[in-house]
Protein backbone atom coordinates (compact mmCIF):
# COMPACT_ATOMS: atom_id res chain seq x y z
CA UNK A 1 0.00 0.00 0.00
CA UNK A 2 1.17 3.51 -0.92
CA UNK A 3 1.55 5.51 2.29
CA UNK A 4 0.87 9.26 2.75
CA UNK A 5 1.98 10.91 5.99
CA UNK A 6 -1.13 13.03 7.22
CA UNK A 7 0.05 15.60 10.01
CA UNK A 8 -2.47 16.80 12.22
CA UNK A 9 -4.17 13.34 11.31
CA UNK A 10 -6.24 13.47 14.63
CA UNK A 11 -7.46 16.70 13.68
CA UNK A 12 -10.85 17.69 12.27
CA UNK A 13 -10.27 17.10 8.50
CA UNK A 14 -7.41 15.25 8.81
CA UNK A 15 -9.24 12.54 10.89
CA UNK A 16 -11.55 12.60 7.93
CA UNK A 17 -9.04 12.82 4.95
CA UNK A 18 -7.00 9.42 7.05
CA UNK A 19 -10.27 7.55 6.15
CA UNK A 20 -10.95 8.52 3.21
CA UNK A 21 -7.52 7.76 1.70
CA UNK A 22 -7.87 3.95 3.39
CA UNK A 23 -11.11 3.85 1.45
CA UNK A 24 -8.79 4.70 -1.50
CA UNK A 25 -6.55 2.33 -0.75
CA UNK A 26 -3.81 4.11 0.71
CA UNK A 27 -1.96 3.76 4.09
CA UNK A 28 -1.77 6.92 6.27
CA UNK A 29 0.92 7.31 8.67
CA UNK A 30 -0.78 9.79 11.30
CA UNK A 31 1.12 12.62 13.26
CA UNK A 32 -0.09 15.14 15.66
CA UNK A 33 1.15 16.48 18.87
CA UNK A 34 -2.56 16.06 20.46
CA UNK A 35 -2.38 20.09 21.11
CA UNK A 36 -5.89 20.84 19.37
CA UNK A 37 -7.18 16.72 19.48
CA UNK A 38 -7.42 13.61 21.39
CA UNK A 39 -5.70 10.29 21.02
CA UNK A 40 -9.38 8.85 21.19
CA UNK A 41 -9.76 10.14 17.53
CA UNK A 42 -7.51 7.31 16.65
CA UNK A 43 -10.08 4.83 18.08
CA UNK A 44 -13.06 6.55 16.37
CA UNK A 45 -10.52 6.12 13.00
CA UNK A 46 -10.11 2.70 14.05
CA UNK A 47 -13.81 1.85 14.14
CA UNK A 48 -14.62 3.59 10.49
CA UNK A 49 -11.58 1.56 9.00
CA UNK A 50 -11.11 -1.80 10.90
CA UNK A 51 -7.21 -1.15 11.48
CA UNK A 52 -5.62 1.09 13.32
CA UNK A 53 -3.51 3.73 11.96
CA UNK A 54 -0.04 4.35 12.23
CA UNK A 55 0.39 7.13 14.87
CA UNK A 56 3.24 9.14 15.72
CA UNK A 57 2.84 11.81 18.99
CA UNK A 58 5.16 14.00 17.80
CA UNK A 59 5.73 17.98 17.53
CA UNK A 60 6.69 19.60 14.36
CA UNK A 61 8.38 22.23 15.58
CA UNK A 62 11.29 19.74 16.54
CA UNK A 63 13.59 19.80 13.77
CA UNK A 64 15.33 16.70 15.37
CA UNK A 65 12.38 14.91 15.62
CA UNK A 66 10.79 15.90 11.76
CA UNK A 67 14.28 14.72 10.52
CA UNK A 68 13.89 11.51 12.78
CA UNK A 69 10.69 11.11 11.68
CA UNK A 70 11.54 10.86 8.09
CA UNK A 71 14.31 9.05 8.31
CA UNK A 72 12.19 6.13 9.79
CA UNK A 73 9.31 6.89 7.25
CA UNK A 74 11.05 7.30 4.15
CA UNK A 75 8.82 5.52 1.90
CA UNK A 76 6.02 8.27 1.91
CA UNK A 77 4.44 9.15 -1.45
CA UNK A 78 3.41 12.01 -0.22
CA UNK A 79 1.95 14.17 3.14
CA UNK A 80 -0.70 16.13 3.25
CA UNK A 81 0.16 18.64 5.99
CA UNK A 82 -2.74 19.82 8.51
CA UNK A 83 -0.89 20.51 11.34
CA UNK A 84 -1.22 24.13 12.20
CA UNK A 85 -2.82 26.38 14.84
CA UNK A 86 -6.69 27.61 13.28
CA UNK A 87 -8.09 30.19 15.98
CA UNK A 88 -8.50 33.41 14.31
CA UNK A 89 -8.99 34.97 17.35
CA UNK A 90 -6.27 33.35 19.23
CA UNK A 91 -3.62 34.17 16.38
CA UNK A 92 -3.78 37.95 17.15
CA UNK A 93 -3.95 37.66 21.17
CA UNK A 94 -0.65 35.22 20.58
CA UNK A 95 1.43 35.62 16.78
CA UNK A 96 4.36 34.15 17.59
CA UNK A 97 2.72 30.94 18.66
CA UNK A 98 1.04 31.08 14.98
CA UNK A 99 4.19 31.93 13.55
CA UNK A 100 6.37 29.10 15.25
CA UNK A 101 3.57 26.21 15.13
CA UNK A 102 2.20 26.88 11.44
CA UNK A 103 5.72 28.29 9.57
CA UNK A 104 8.35 26.47 11.31
CA UNK A 105 6.87 22.99 10.90
CA UNK A 106 5.64 23.68 7.57
CA UNK A 107 9.62 24.47 6.88
CA UNK A 108 11.12 21.49 8.78
CA UNK A 109 8.83 19.31 6.62
CA UNK A 110 9.37 20.91 3.46
CA UNK A 111 13.19 20.81 4.51
CA UNK A 112 13.08 17.34 4.43
CA UNK A 113 11.33 16.44 1.16
CA UNK A 114 13.33 18.34 -0.69
CA UNK A 115 15.81 15.47 0.24
CA UNK A 116 13.87 12.71 -1.68
CA UNK A 117 14.05 12.09 -5.49
CA UNK A 118 10.19 13.34 -6.01
CA UNK A 119 7.65 14.69 -3.20
CA UNK A 120 4.31 14.75 -3.14
CA UNK A 121 3.07 17.88 -1.00
CA UNK A 122 -0.63 18.88 -0.29
CA UNK A 123 -1.19 22.20 1.82
CA UNK A 124 -4.19 22.93 4.18
CA UNK A 125 -4.66 26.49 2.89
CA UNK A 126 -7.98 28.54 3.17
CA UNK A 127 -10.35 31.19 1.73
CA UNK A 128 -8.93 33.22 4.40
CA UNK A 129 -6.34 34.34 2.23
CA UNK A 130 -8.99 36.20 -0.29
CA UNK A 131 -10.17 38.67 3.00
CA UNK A 132 -13.23 40.39 1.28
CA UNK A 133 -12.83 39.24 -2.41
CA UNK A 134 -14.13 42.13 -4.72
CA UNK A 135 -16.59 39.34 -7.21
CA UNK A 136 -18.66 36.47 -6.02
CA UNK A 137 -17.95 33.76 -6.43
CA UNK A 138 -14.65 33.47 -5.49
CA UNK A 139 -11.98 32.07 -8.11
CA UNK A 140 -8.48 30.72 -7.90
CA UNK A 141 -6.69 34.13 -9.67
CA UNK A 142 -8.50 36.55 -7.19
CA UNK A 143 -6.22 38.67 -5.48
CA UNK A 144 -4.65 37.60 -2.34
CA UNK A 145 -5.65 40.52 0.05
CA UNK A 146 -3.07 41.76 3.32
CA UNK A 147 -4.12 39.09 5.99
CA UNK A 148 -6.85 40.39 8.70
CA UNK A 149 -5.02 38.12 10.78
CA UNK A 150 -1.79 36.38 11.56
CA UNK A 151 -3.57 33.13 10.91
CA UNK A 152 -4.70 34.09 7.55
CA UNK A 153 -1.16 35.57 6.71
CA UNK A 154 0.72 31.67 8.37
CA UNK A 155 -1.65 30.60 5.63
CA UNK A 156 -0.78 33.01 2.92
CA UNK A 157 3.06 32.52 3.70
CA UNK A 158 2.86 29.17 3.61
CA UNK A 159 1.67 29.12 0.20
CA UNK A 160 4.58 31.53 -0.99
CA UNK A 161 6.75 29.15 0.89
CA UNK A 162 6.17 26.11 -1.12
CA UNK A 163 5.83 27.78 -4.49
CA UNK A 164 9.18 28.96 -3.84
CA UNK A 165 10.39 25.45 -2.50
CA UNK A 166 9.08 23.83 -5.58
CA UNK A 167 11.18 26.09 -7.90
CA UNK A 168 14.01 24.47 -6.77
CA UNK A 169 13.47 21.30 -5.46
CA UNK A 170 11.12 18.18 -6.78
CA UNK A 171 8.62 18.82 -4.35
CA UNK A 172 5.32 19.23 -6.13
CA UNK A 173 2.27 20.80 -4.69
CA UNK A 174 -1.15 21.70 -4.42
CA UNK A 175 -3.01 23.77 -2.52
CA UNK A 176 -6.49 23.44 -1.24
CA UNK A 177 -8.21 26.64 -0.03
CA UNK A 178 -11.16 25.43 1.94
CA UNK A 179 -14.15 27.41 2.39
CA UNK A 180 -16.12 26.52 5.62
CA UNK A 181 -15.75 22.67 6.65
CA UNK A 182 -18.67 21.58 8.56
CA UNK A 183 -20.25 17.98 9.50
CA UNK A 184 -19.23 14.95 10.68
CA UNK A 185 -18.41 11.55 9.26
CA UNK A 186 -21.97 9.24 8.65
CA UNK A 187 -21.18 7.39 11.32
CA UNK A 188 -20.73 9.81 13.92
CA UNK A 189 -17.16 7.81 15.09
CA UNK A 190 -15.60 11.33 14.01
CA UNK A 191 -16.81 14.80 14.03
CA UNK A 192 -15.37 18.56 15.26
CA UNK A 193 -13.95 18.27 18.56
CA UNK A 194 -13.43 22.18 19.29
CA UNK A 195 -11.91 23.31 22.78
CA UNK A 196 -13.80 25.21 24.86
CA UNK A 197 -16.40 27.66 23.42
CA UNK A 198 -16.76 27.11 19.96
CA UNK A 199 -15.42 30.27 17.65
CA UNK A 200 -17.06 28.21 14.58
CA UNK A 201 -20.88 28.38 13.72
CA UNK A 202 -21.90 25.18 13.16
CA UNK A 203 -20.57 23.74 16.47
CA UNK A 204 -21.89 26.68 18.34
CA UNK A 205 -25.40 25.69 16.68
CA UNK A 206 -25.37 22.05 17.60
CA UNK A 207 -23.69 22.60 20.86
CA UNK A 208 -26.83 25.28 21.52
CA UNK A 209 -29.13 22.63 19.85
CA UNK A 210 -28.04 19.82 22.72
CA UNK A 211 -28.23 22.75 25.87
CA UNK A 212 -24.41 22.89 26.36
CA UNK A 213 -24.89 27.16 25.36
CA UNK A 214 -28.12 28.87 25.93
CA UNK A 215 -28.49 30.72 23.28
CA UNK A 216 -26.83 31.37 19.83
CA UNK A 217 -25.31 35.40 19.16
CA UNK A 218 -25.67 35.96 15.86
CA UNK A 219 -22.88 38.70 14.76
CA UNK A 220 -25.07 40.94 12.62
CA UNK A 221 -27.90 41.40 11.01
CA UNK A 222 -26.96 44.99 8.74
CA UNK A 223 -24.50 43.46 5.98
CA UNK A 224 -25.45 43.72 2.52
CA UNK A 225 -26.49 40.45 1.61
CA UNK A 226 -30.35 39.82 1.33
CA UNK A 227 -31.09 38.69 4.63
CA UNK A 228 -28.43 40.88 6.46
CA UNK A 229 -26.93 38.31 8.11
CA UNK A 230 -23.25 37.32 6.79
CA UNK A 231 -22.56 34.89 3.81
CA UNK A 232 -20.12 31.72 3.62
CA UNK A 233 -19.54 27.97 1.99
CA UNK A 234 -20.48 25.06 3.95
CA UNK A 235 -18.33 22.26 2.80
CA UNK A 236 -19.35 19.25 4.35
CA UNK A 237 -15.58 17.66 5.56
CA UNK A 238 -16.54 13.99 4.13
CA UNK A 239 -16.41 15.94 0.37
CA UNK A 240 -13.29 17.87 2.02
CA UNK A 241 -11.39 15.38 2.64
CA UNK A 242 -12.05 13.38 -1.01
CA UNK A 243 -10.43 16.43 -2.49
CA UNK A 244 -7.44 15.67 -0.49
CA UNK A 245 -7.01 11.83 -1.91
CA UNK A 246 -8.42 13.21 -5.24
CA UNK A 247 -5.44 16.08 -5.18
CA UNK A 248 -2.42 13.12 -3.63
CA UNK A 249 -3.49 11.03 -6.47
CA UNK A 250 -3.42 13.44 -9.25
CA UNK A 251 0.31 13.69 -7.86
CA UNK A 252 1.41 10.70 -7.06
CA UNK A 253 0.50 10.25 -10.69
CA UNK A 254 2.04 12.83 -12.12
CA UNK A 255 -1.40 14.28 -14.03
CA UNK A 256 -0.57 17.85 -12.53
CA UNK A 257 -0.34 20.64 -14.81
CA UNK A 258 1.94 23.13 -12.95
CA UNK A 259 4.72 22.35 -9.80
CA UNK A 260 1.84 24.09 -7.95
CA UNK A 261 -1.53 24.11 -8.49
CA UNK A 262 -4.36 25.89 -6.43
CA UNK A 263 -7.84 24.99 -6.04
CA UNK A 264 -10.32 26.26 -4.02
CA UNK A 265 -13.13 23.39 -1.69
CA UNK A 266 -16.79 24.80 -1.79
CA UNK A 267 -19.77 24.16 -2.71
CA UNK A 268 -20.28 26.86 -4.65
CA UNK A 269 -23.39 28.02 -3.11
CA UNK A 270 -23.50 30.58 0.01
CA UNK A 271 -25.59 30.26 2.47
CA UNK A 272 -26.27 33.41 5.46
CA UNK A 273 -26.56 32.68 9.46
CA UNK A 274 -30.08 32.43 9.49
CA UNK A 275 -30.34 30.18 6.07
CA UNK A 276 -27.90 27.79 8.73
CA UNK A 277 -30.19 28.35 11.54
CA UNK A 278 -33.08 27.50 9.29
CA UNK A 279 -31.70 24.44 7.71
CA UNK A 280 -30.46 23.49 11.49
CA UNK A 281 -34.23 23.35 13.01
CA UNK A 282 -35.49 21.56 9.94
CA UNK A 283 -32.95 18.64 10.29
CA UNK A 284 -33.30 18.54 14.07
CA UNK A 285 -36.89 19.10 14.58
CA UNK A 286 -35.72 21.82 17.60
CA UNK A 287 -36.77 25.58 17.50
CA UNK A 288 -32.68 27.24 18.16
CA UNK A 289 -32.51 30.00 20.86
CA UNK A 290 -30.51 33.20 19.09
CA UNK A 291 -30.29 36.68 19.45
CA UNK A 292 -28.78 38.91 16.85
CA UNK A 293 -25.84 40.70 18.33
CA UNK A 294 -23.15 43.36 16.94
CA UNK A 295 -20.52 42.11 14.13
CA UNK A 296 -17.56 40.36 15.35
CA UNK A 297 -14.22 42.11 14.53
CA UNK A 298 -12.28 40.97 11.23
CA UNK A 299 -15.57 39.02 9.48
CA UNK A 300 -16.19 39.98 6.24
CA UNK A 301 -19.58 40.17 4.45
CA UNK A 302 -19.42 37.12 1.72
CA UNK A 303 -17.35 34.19 0.38
CA UNK A 304 -18.16 31.17 -1.65
CA UNK A 305 -16.11 29.47 -4.08
CA UNK A 306 -16.30 29.42 -7.83
CA UNK A 307 -16.45 25.41 -7.68
CA UNK A 308 -14.74 25.49 -12.10
CA UNK A 309 -11.27 24.82 -12.05
CA UNK A 310 -12.12 21.90 -9.34
CA UNK A 311 -14.71 20.29 -10.89
CA UNK A 312 -13.27 20.53 -14.39
CA UNK A 313 -9.07 20.28 -13.17
CA UNK A 314 -8.82 18.53 -10.32
CA UNK A 315 -11.56 16.53 -11.11
CA UNK A 316 -13.81 17.09 -7.91
CA UNK A 317 -16.77 17.82 -6.73
CA UNK A 318 -18.82 18.77 -3.70
CA UNK A 319 -21.49 15.98 -3.37
CA UNK A 320 -23.63 16.84 0.02
CA UNK A 321 -25.92 19.54 0.91
CA UNK A 322 -25.89 22.08 3.78
CA UNK A 323 -29.14 19.69 5.38
CA UNK A 324 -26.83 16.60 5.30
CA UNK A 325 -23.84 18.51 6.49
CA UNK A 326 -25.91 19.56 9.52
CA UNK A 327 -27.85 16.69 10.60
CA UNK A 328 -24.19 14.99 10.28
CA UNK A 329 -23.15 17.64 12.91
CA UNK A 330 -26.19 17.05 15.18
CA UNK A 331 -25.65 13.08 14.74
CA UNK A 332 -22.15 13.78 16.12
CA UNK A 333 -22.92 16.16 18.69
CA UNK A 334 -25.68 14.02 19.96
CA UNK A 335 -23.62 11.42 20.04
CA UNK A 336 -20.53 12.98 22.07
CA UNK A 337 -23.14 13.93 25.04
CA UNK A 338 -24.68 10.67 25.03
C1 LIG B 1 -19.20 31.79 10.01
C2 LIG B 1 -20.26 32.86 10.09
C3 LIG B 1 -19.78 34.57 11.69
C4 LIG B 1 -20.10 32.05 15.23
C5 LIG B 1 -13.30 30.83 10.11
C6 LIG B 1 -11.87 31.14 9.78
C7 LIG B 1 -11.48 30.40 8.54
C8 LIG B 1 -11.75 28.93 8.73
C9 LIG B 1 -13.20 28.69 9.06
C10 LIG B 1 -9.79 27.82 9.49
C11 LIG B 1 -19.67 34.27 10.21
C12 LIG B 1 -21.05 33.80 12.07
C13 LIG B 1 -20.07 32.50 13.92
C14 LIG B 1 -21.14 32.49 16.09
C15 LIG B 1 -22.06 33.78 14.30
N1 LIG B 1 -10.94 28.42 9.76
N2 LIG B 1 -21.04 33.35 13.47
N3 LIG B 1 -22.09 33.34 15.58
O1 LIG B 1 -15.24 33.11 10.36
O2 LIG B 1 -16.20 32.26 8.16
O3 LIG B 1 -14.11 31.28 9.07
O4 LIG B 1 -13.48 29.45 10.27
O5 LIG B 1 -9.32 27.59 8.41
O6 LIG B 1 -10.12 30.61 8.30
O7 LIG B 1 -11.79 32.53 9.50
O8 LIG B 1 -16.26 30.80 10.19
O9 LIG B 1 -17.86 29.56 11.58
O10 LIG B 1 -16.46 31.40 12.66
O11 LIG B 1 -18.30 32.02 11.11
O12 LIG B 1 -22.93 34.56 13.86
O13 LIG B 1 -21.21 32.12 17.31
O14 LIG B 1 -21.04 32.65 11.25
O15 LIG B 1 -19.96 35.96 11.93
O16 LIG B 1 -20.49 35.15 9.48
P1 LIG B 1 -15.50 31.99 9.45
P2 LIG B 1 -17.21 30.89 11.48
Amino acid sequence: MKKVLVTGGLGFIGSHTVVELHNAGYEAIIIDNLSNSSIEVLDGIERIIGKKPVFENLDLRDKSAVQGFFSKYNDVVGVIHFAASKAVGESVENPLLYYENNINALVYVLQELTKMPSANFIFSSSCTVYGQAEKMPITEDASVQPAASPYGNTKQIGEEIINDVAKVSSVKAILLRYFNPVGAHSSAEIGELPIGVPQNLVPFITQTGIGLREQLSVYGDDYPTPDGTAIRDYIHVVDLAKAHVVAMHRLVENKNLEKVETFNLGTGTGSSVLEVINAFEKVSGKKLPYKIVGRREGDITSAYANTDKANQVLGWKAELSLEESLASAWKWEQKIRS
